[in-house]
């Protein structure tokens, strides 16, 4: 699997024998792995009136919830994941943990290990940790990455592409924009990896320049400053959350600015495919990147990726659950 354009996330996520052994980045995957995955997944997901799916794939195992970053979707997701999978599961209030005594993440990773947790996920802003750690943890141990700084949110992303894959299932034929502040934003680096392993045929990325990524960021995508020409006739628009926590002051736009020029209105979205879905990862800034008309829309699946990132979760644990034995 290695080669020169090898990240460390890629090398370390397997075993020698190729299998997935943590998730750290998609890079790397294969359009069959994602496939897959999103298989897997989509055999999870319920409609909103049935129970939720349950099984005992991660009977025995213990699963523990690291998150040093504020998350409501992606933690809650997991521990439901988790436990509909039949895991114990532990969720360590970093508040109150001993992290706030100066103990190191290595060190907090060894205790949990010491007392059998044998899943870590973890969401930091540190770029690289989530790789770092996967190289010190015992041979027993899964890192899971639940979003790493503005670098990596694998499991947003797999979440993001079932949710197209249930509206339009040919990616080849899609023409997909991702609006808003690529610069900081994970999910987009790790939708765009998937959406490209899975052959989409158009990827368009629209912001303000200073916003939008390096160049050499996303090759392949059209870049916009001019969200009106960006957004014609795509079949998915995907806004994104303004990161005020990571900009600082003299990047951040104001709010009102921003939703003239940049927002995701509905007289702006009567430009894309009549049949056009609308996304966002969440939490949203509603009335900046987008109007409450459209986040609440006919056209609008945001509560569909909520649902989807429970059975994404679920795929993705088993697997690596599967994958443990295999070792
Ligand atoms: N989309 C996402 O990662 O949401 P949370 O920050 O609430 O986990």
């Amino acid at each position: 699997m290695k080669n020169a354009n090898t990240t460390l996330s890629q090398q370390v996520q397997r075993t020698t024998k190729g299998h997935l052994r943590h998730l750290i980045t998609l890079d790397g995957l294969s359009r069959s792995e994602i496939t897959a995955l999103l298989d897997m997944a989509q055999f999870y997901v319920r409609k909103p009136h049935e129970l939720p799916a349950r099984d005992q794939s991660l009977s025995g195992h213990t699963v523990a919830n690291l998150f040093f970053e504020p998350s409501t979707r992606t933690r809650v997701s997991f521990e439901l994941a988790a436990r509909r999978l039949g895991a114990d599961v532990v969720n360590l209030d970093m508040q109150t943990s001993s992290r706030v005594k100066g103990e190191t993440v290595l060190d907090t990773i060894y205790t949990l290990q010491a007392m059998h947790a044998d899943v870590l996920i973890m969401r930091d802003a540190e770029p690289g940790l989530p790789a770092q750690v996967a190289q010190y943890v015992a041979p027993h141990v899964s890192i899971l990455n639940a979003g790493e700084a503005h670098i990596s949110h694998p499991t947003q992303g797999l979440l993001d592409v079932l949710t197209i894959r249930q509206h339009k299932p040919d990616f080849n034929k899609l023409s997909i924009l991702i609006v808003g502040d690529l610069m900081h934003s994970r999910v987009a680096r790790s939708t765009w990896r998937a959406l490209n392993t899975l052959g989409t045929g158009e990827i368009r990325i629209a912001g303000p320049e200073h916003l939008l990524p390096p160049t050499g960021e996303f090759p392949g995508a059209a870049r916009f400053t001019d969200i009106d020409k960006a957004i014609k006739d795509v079949d998915v628009v995907m806004a994104l959350r303004i990161q005020k926590e990571r900009m600082n002051d003299a990047h951040i736009p104001d709010d009102a600015g921003y939703c003239r020029q940049y927002g995701l209105t509905l007289e702006r979205l009567k430009l894309a495919k009549p049949d056009a879905i609308v996304m966002h990862p969440a939490p949203m800034n509603r009335g900046v990147e987008i109007t409450d008309e459209v986040a609440d829309g006919r056209q609008s699946v945001i509560q569909q990726q909520v649902t989807n990132g429970v059975a994404v979760r679920m795929a993705v644990l088993a697997t690596i659950a599967r994958g443990a034995h295999e070792r």
